[in-house]
């Protein structure tokens, strides 16, 4: 059957009638199957995501036929996200090396890198910026291809993950703006400032994560959830952070739905919630200086959950 398939629009076609008759999951990369089985046909292809539209015509090589439907297969058996697959995903408009060592690069914060942090930068000089959590490293070297002038850290516990962030820092040629440091939260920083602190953490709760579909079980639990619901490490770069901070310093975090929470339990805190072009997406903006008049409420809720943890 599949043996009629022959151009780039035809595997493009079949996998996401596939993908959408196996009731697959989009929402690593994509939010919807012909998206999904773009990116895998492209990139299996070793074609870019513009290819201009006359190459759809092209017809796959019998070797090249087989792989693209291996890997329909695979991603509909394995529920396998359509990045590891691949090897690769686009964030801000930059490609990135992706696998099972960090998350697959979704968030909402490319926008803000596009935009020029706009305008929450305004009339502010960035030299220093740190990407804390950063995972594959895609906010910290989207943001130094960005601000050629930024030099830029980018923390995280996970040694699986730096890997895979240094092999992205050489991949988009920042080695000499881009540092990777092994930190759990700021304790790897001591003496670092900054005049951005830029971070998506995981923020999951336990109960969302046991709902997530299958797509999310291949990416590593520790940048998913962080304590029941979601806010233990936010609670903790909220205490940490001004010590981080250069004196106009400011501070941006996803903490995605877990936003009400946030807010809730700490409603003297001025959050500022950014609007993206899609609504709010949990991106919050706080000034140093706000940080430092809550320092006390941040701190009690940030030692009310060590408590726990223990
Ligand atoms: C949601 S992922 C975000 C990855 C990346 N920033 C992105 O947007 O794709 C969160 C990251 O936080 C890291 N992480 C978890 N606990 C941490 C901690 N205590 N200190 C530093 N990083 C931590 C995880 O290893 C994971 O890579």
């Amino acid at each position: 059957m599949t043996a009629e398939l022959a151009t780039i629009i035809d595997f493009i076609r079949y996998g996401a009638s596939r993908f959408s008759a196996a009731g697959l999951t989009f929402g690593h990369s994509h939010d919807n199957p012909i998206d999904e089985a773009t990116h895998l046909v492209l990139a299996s292809l070793h074609l870019p995501p513009d290819l201009p539209p006359a190459y759809g015509a092209g017809r796959l090589t019998i070797e090249e036929r087989e792989r693209v439907l291996a890997l329909i297969e695979r991603r509909i058996g394995e529920r396998l996200p359509v990045a590891y697959l691949v090897g690769e995903t686009w964030f801000a408009g930059l490609k990135f090396k992706s696998d099972r060592r960090a998350l697959v690069p979704r968030s909402p914060i490319a926008e803000l890198i596009e935009s020029g942090f706009a305008p929450w930068l305004d009339g502010r000089t960035v030299e220093r910026a740190l990407d804390m959590c950063t995972g594959s490293g895609c906010i910290g070297i989207a943001m130094a291809e960005y601000n050629p002038a930024w030099q830029v850290d980018i923390a995280d516990v996970s040694d699986e993950a730096l890997s895979l962030a240094r092999e992205n820092i050489a991949f988009q040629h920042v080695e000499d703006r881009v540092e990777a440091v092994k930190s759990d939260l700021f304790g790897g920083l001591q003496g670092r400032r900054y005049d951005l602190i830029v971070s998506n953490p995981p923020y999951v709760t336990e109960d969302e994560y046991a709902a997530l579909p299958g797509e999310y079980v291949h990416e590593p639990k520790l940048g998913l959830t962080s304590g029941e619901d979601g806010l233990d490490l936010c609670l903790r770069m909220l205490d940490e952070a001004a010590q981080h901070l250069s004196e106009d310093g400011l501070l941006i975090v996803e903490v995605g739905e877990s936003e009400h929470a946030l807010a809730a339990l700490l409603p003297e805190v001025p959050f500022v919630w950014v609007e993206f072009k899609v609504g709010a997406m949990g991106v919050f903006v706080l000034e140093r200086r706000d940080l430092l008049e809550h320092a006390a409420v941040i701190r009690a809720a940030a030692a009310a959950r060590r408590g726990k943890q223990v």
